[in-house]
């Protein structure tokens, strides 16, 4: 990075120039505001496996937030951030072009970081300080499903998001980045020391800008780190000059899921190993309350059945003759029935219910987010009405990783008799609709 010297003196005096007063003013002079110069370094991968093509990592110091962007300030050739082989986004295709910070993150020389700040009215400000931010995207929260909607304060919650996606995907290779690139693995006694700034371009994204979050993405992330999510771009960070001492950027080499590509034999992605499965897990019990290594309990046997309210599409329509069914065959000494919703419940809520549970049984979707909290050796039954349509591979998936951690077991039962739907969707309307009569494909043999 050349002199740090010379720069640190020449940044020192545009700082001056940017800022001098008029003479008649000379009292009453503000602190002059001593750029620190950036600087970066990006570690080669060392995870085996990873290749130069393998998401990478890289550490920044003395990056200024200011107007929604992170501005490294550089004296001469400025850095072509772009080549540094960073990777932002999850739902990607390996095969797309990387989503670099190209969009939040800008160089600029000294002299014409004085001026913007002098232009926007902080040319002297003392800047805030924050020593330690991870720079994140996180998962898309739209205004409503046709994305027109406004999504300010007044707007009522919850907006359009995934709680599964969140949950067993983002925030999982969240922890995994955060423990094998940065080395900050399990370090929920530690959360105060890193903030997460969400990054996810705000043009687009008006959520995003106006923090509106559903609660339970500022409860996952407070397991991470102890401050509020906060966007790049939102109203507290926006207007206030904040210098971040140290700054962790992109994705690791490890993706978990059902995100699109995630990883191939082969591929650039490589999978989650146990060891960071179980950090995650570890994670979430101590922010939670729940234990880890607790096995899933066997007298008696506790059943969880998750039903869903009707308009969630996922409620299970013969509900009553399910748990009539499952009184009438075990009783109460080998089996402890419970049915509950999730809807409303907090995550730590959640968390408490699934840790108890021997096996859960559950309508395909967002409570699949919860199986990180079952118990060693439990068991999960999904139900996927159309099999095809309602892929078993989120669960079965998370299931394989989490083996060698909680070493849960998951079966699918699907339904796939129109006559005797047992849950409501339209996808499920349509289908049987459009279902040929055996008949009609036995002529057609
Ligand atoms: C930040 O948001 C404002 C609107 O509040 C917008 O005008 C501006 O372009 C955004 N800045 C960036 C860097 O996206
Ligand atoms: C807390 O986290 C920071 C950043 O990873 C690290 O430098 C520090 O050593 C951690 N402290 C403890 C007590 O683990």
């Amino acid at each position: 990075m050349g002199c740090f010297f010379h720069v640190a003196a020449m940044l020192g005096m545009v700082a001056a120039v940017a800022a001098a007063p008029p003479a008649a003013l000379q009292q009453q002079a503000p602190p002059q505001l001593a750029l620190q110069p950036s600087s970066h370094t990006c570690p080669p991968p060392v995870v085996p496996g990873a290749t130069a093509a393998s998401p990478r990592t890289c550490t920044f110091r003395n990056l200024y937030l200011w107007r929604g962007r992170a501005h490294y300030v550089a004296e001469g050739e400025p850095p072509d951030l772009s080549k540094l082989g960073l990777d932002f986004e999850l739902g990607r295709p390996v095969t797309a072009p990387r989503v670099g910070p190209d969009s939040f993150l800008e160089t600029v020389t000294s002299a014409r970081f004085a001026e913007l700040l002098h232009s926007g009215g902080a040319g002297a400000a003392r800047p805030d300080r924050f020593p330690l931010v991870y720079f994140w995207r996180a998962y898309p929260v739209m205004p409503d499903r046709a994305g027109g909607a406004t999504c300010d304060a007044a707007s009522p919650l919850p907006r359009v998001s995934n709680y599964y996606h969140l949950l067993s995907e983002s925030t999982t290779i969240l922890s995994a980045t955060l423990c094998e690139q940065f080395g900050h693995c399990n370090q929920y006694a530690n959360r105060s020391a890193p903030r997460i700034v969400d990054v996810r371009p705000s043009a687009q994204f008006v959520c995003h800008r106006n923090e509106r979050y559903p609660p339970y993405f500022q409860e996952a992330l407070a397991c991470f780190s102890g401050h509020p999510l906060r966007h790049i771009n939102g109203s507290t960070l926006r207007d206030r000059l904040t210098l971040v001492d140290t700054a962790w950027m992109g994705l690791g080499p490890r993706c978990r899921g059902s995100v699109s590509g995630c990883y191939q034999a082969g591929g650039p992605r490589l999978p989650p190993t146990p060891g960071l499965m179980a950090a995650w897990r570890a994670t979430l019990g101590q922010c939670f309350g729940f234990d880890p290594g607790a096995a899933a309990p066997l007298r008696p046997v506790r059943l969880l059945v998750v039903d869903r309210l009707y308009e969630s599409g996922r409620s299970i329509l013969n509900i009553d003759s399910v748990l009539r069914a499952l009184r009438s065959r075990f009783s109460p000494q080998q089996v402890q029935l419970r049915m509950e919703y999730m809807e409303g419940l907090t995550i730590r809520q959640q968390a408490q219910l699934f840790s108890q549970a021997t096996a859960v049984v559950h309508v395909h979707g967002a409570t699949a987010g919860n199986y990180v909290f079952l118990p060693r050796g439990a068991v999960a039954l999904h139900l996927a009405p159309v099999e095809h349509k309602w892929s078993p591979s989120f669960s079965v998936k998370l299931a394989r990783d989490l083996a060698g951690v909680s070493d849960i077991e998951v079966h699918t039962w699907a339904n796939p008799d129109a006559s005797r739907l047992h849950v409501v969707q339209p996808v499920v309307a349509f289908t049987a609709a459009r279902r040929p009569q055996l008949g009609a494909l036995l002529a057609n043999e």
